[in-house]
């Protein structure tokens, strides 16, 4: 893990509620957050239900926050049906009916963050004017939900797809939206660079410990996408900056891709694998992005780890083809090497 102390001054920037680091050259809690939540761990409650430990700091994002409400008051609400998919708190939907919305239809897919939805409308006041239904917004079919003028959602992980928003937003294209509805992110952008890192390789593979050997147990690698806070961790970007995906919400969208990307090496020596990270446009000149550089944003950046290694000269090309599926980006070509 790094170790400078000026980059530890930018940690305690960060919005996450956490004790601060007692040692000036181990930055032990940001490493135990990193576990926690890369492992998607549950927060146990007092009263014992699970629900996703990233929901409060998510809802303590507020370039997040500011920017779903900048772009919210940006269109126009007067009036209109709208749809939040993946509702949360119910925060949005709240956010949308004060912007003029007539009525939000509010679907969350986990049955106790529903019901705690249900509660906070109801607190704040908003009961008349929210439906909150507990189910998956593309699940059963819902008479009561009038097809909405507008779609809302913030379902987006690390790298935009994990918590399956191309489906969402496909599904709702579909079966609640009206055909002129206007999508809230408009459009997005997946980044995506390689990098040297032996850190972030590490945190996927192992060989060995002393003289055993270990590897076997890389077996169970993740083959996808998962979360890294990068700036935690030795890197270097090893390539230019390239555009993975790029995605018209309110256009053409189909829940299937694949990208051939061509990185060309600026170092000679390893790179470990491949680091991407989205910017939506929520509504028009509304962003919000999870660079590498954003230390403000909740959100980690998503890392793609080689198998091996992969050693390369400057100036080579390396092409990849990676494959949205399941929710992960997966690599479904590392070998292929261009040539000098
Ligand atoms: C990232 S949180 C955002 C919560 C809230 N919209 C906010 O911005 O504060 C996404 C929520 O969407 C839910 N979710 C994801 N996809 C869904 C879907 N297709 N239908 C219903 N709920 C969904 C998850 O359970 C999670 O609670």
């Amino acid at each position: 893990m790094r170790q400078d102390t000026q980059l530890k001054e930018k940690q305690l920037d960060f919005p996450y509620p956490r004790a601060k680091a007692t040692h000036s050259w181990l930055n032990v809690d940001e490493a135990l957050l990193y576990k926690m939540e890369w492992r998607e761990d549950s927060q146990l409650s007092k009263s014992g239900v699970q629900i996703p430990k990233w929901h409060f700091a998510m809802l303590n994002d507020a370039e997040r926050n500011d920017a779903y409400q900048t772009a919210i008051a940006s269109i126009d609400l007067q009036d209109k049906v709208v749809i939040d998919i993946g509702c949360g708190t119910g925060l949005l939907s709240m956010m949308a009916i004060d912007h003029g919305a007539r009525h939000v239809y509010a679907f969350e897919c986990d049955k106790q963050i529903a019901q705690k939805a249900h509660q906070i409308i109801l607190t704040n006041g908003y009961q008349n004017k929210i439906t909150i239904i507990d189910s998956k917004s593309s699940e059963g079919w819902h008479p009561s939900v009038e097809k909405g003028d507008v779609l809302i959602t913030e379902t987006m992980d690390c790298g935009l797809v994990g918590e399956g928003i191309l489906e969402s937003i496909f599904h709702a294209k579909e079966h609640l939206l009206k055909s002129e509805a206007s999508i809230l992110p408009g459009r997005a952008k997946v980044f995506a660079a390689m990098v040297n890192s032996k850190d972030l390789h590490q945190l996927n593979h192992i060989t060995k410990v002393g003289k055993w050997d270990l590897s076997a147990f890389n077996s169970f690698s993740t083959k996808g996408h998962f979360p890294v806070r990068s700036h935690i961790w030795d890197y270097t970007f090893a390539s230019t900056t390239e555009t993975l995906f790029s995605f018209e919400f309110q256009n053409s969208l189909t829940p299937e891709c694949k990208a051939k990307c061509s990185f060309v090496s600026q170092v000679a020596g390893e790179v470990h694998g491949i680091m991407l990270w989205f910017e939506v446009e929520l509504s028009n000149g509304v962003y919000l992005q999870n660079s590498p550089q954003n230390l403000n944003s909740h959100w980690m950046q998503g890392f793609i780890s080689f198998e091996q290694p992969i050693l390369v000269s400057q100036g080579q090309t390396l092409e990849f083809e990676i494959e949205y599926q399941d929710f992960t980006y997966v690599l479904k070509n590392t070998a292929a090497i261009g040539k000098k």
